[in-house]
């Protein structure tokens, strides 16, 4: 039981640690957005970064968990060649990561997320230099990792990556190219890993950041959902407000978005940031 909830904890202790930086969202984020103070740097690169974590970590559990996992109960099918056009399916939890990544790339915004691990499925994943050294040092305390890349001079966060659902085990096991074959609910798997040039930034700076990264769930959910309507119309899930834990069901982004939001609403900082135009 306890490594199940070792994700949870990992947040709760993560986010409640930066109880200051809560402190100020709520009481002078939008003081300082409404004077224009919002030039700045207001918040550090780590923060910020740790923030943005917590909501991919949302995402990606959910998705996880209620898409991939539920909807293969029904027949939906996931697969890592889901993007290939004579391929019909939605993407496998890394792959909706990478594409968030690869849009965050193609933005404005000088984001940077890679997913890798020491025991990767796909080579091209596997930690280098500095950020291997980090990612052991990780596998010892489990916690975040902050620095400045020597090579890239960014601001580099790692934040662990947990098996926190069946599937992430099973499928990573079972895998044809997997490096290891003995992963367990709850183990350490990965770490998600943000870069950002600047050291700190401005509210408006965040909102960006968080905006972008929203936007490039939106798109992949997009592109997923035309994959659904290229099935054969009785194997077509019904897209709406019902997810398939409740039958042939996919949410749409709004749905999606909400249930996103309701789940982050234990840190209640994405409240103010809800609320705020994104
Ligand atoms: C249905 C299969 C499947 C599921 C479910 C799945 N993964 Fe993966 N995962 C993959 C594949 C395949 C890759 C390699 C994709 C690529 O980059 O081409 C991958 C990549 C990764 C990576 C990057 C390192 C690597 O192995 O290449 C991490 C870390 C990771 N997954 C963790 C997780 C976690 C944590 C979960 C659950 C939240 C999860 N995965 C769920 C198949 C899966």
């Amino acid at each position: 039981m306890s490594r199940v909830s070792r994700p949870v904890k990992f947040w709760t202790l993560t986010v409640l640690g930066g109880a200051a930086l809560l402190v100020y969202l709520f009481a002078t984020a939008p003081t300082a957005l409404e004077s224009a103070g919002s030039a700045k740097k207001t918040m550090s690169t780590q923060e910020a970064l740790t923030l943005l974590a917590l909501e991919n970590d949302i995402t990606r559990t959910l998705f996880t968990k209620e898409i991939v996992g539920k909807g293969k109960a029904h027949g939906l099918k996931f697969d890592e060649d889901w993007a290939d056009e004579d391929v019909i399916a939605g993407p496998l939890p890394a792959l909706f990561l990478r594409g968030v990544a690869s849009q965050l790339a193609a933005s404005d915004v000088p984001l940077g997320l890679f997913l890798g691990s020491d025991f990767p499925i796909e080579s091209s994943n596997k930690f280098k230099d500095r950020q291997m050294d980090e990612f052991k040092a990780m596998r010892q305390d489990l916690l975040p990792k902050h620095f400045i890349d020597e090579a890239t001079r960014e601001h580099v966060s790692m934040f662990p990556d947990f098996a926190s659902a069946g599937p992430c085990v099973s499928c990573h096991n079972e895998h044809a190219r997997t490096s290891k074959s003995d992963w367990q609910l709850g183990d350490l798997m990965g770490a998600t890993t943000w870069s950002y040039p600047s050291d700190s930034v401005t509210t408006d700076e965040f909102l960006a950041m968080l905006g972008e990264y929203r936007k490039g769930v939106e798109v992949v959910w997009s592109q997923y959902l035309a994959e659904l309507e290229q099935l054969d119309p009785e194997m077509q899930p019904q897209i709406g407000d019902e997810w398939p834990s409740q039958g042939l069901f996919i949410p749409t982004h709004a749905a999606l978005r909400d249930s996103i939001d309701r789940m982050a609403n234990g840190a209640l900082f994405l409240d103010l940031l809800n609320h705020a135009t994104l």
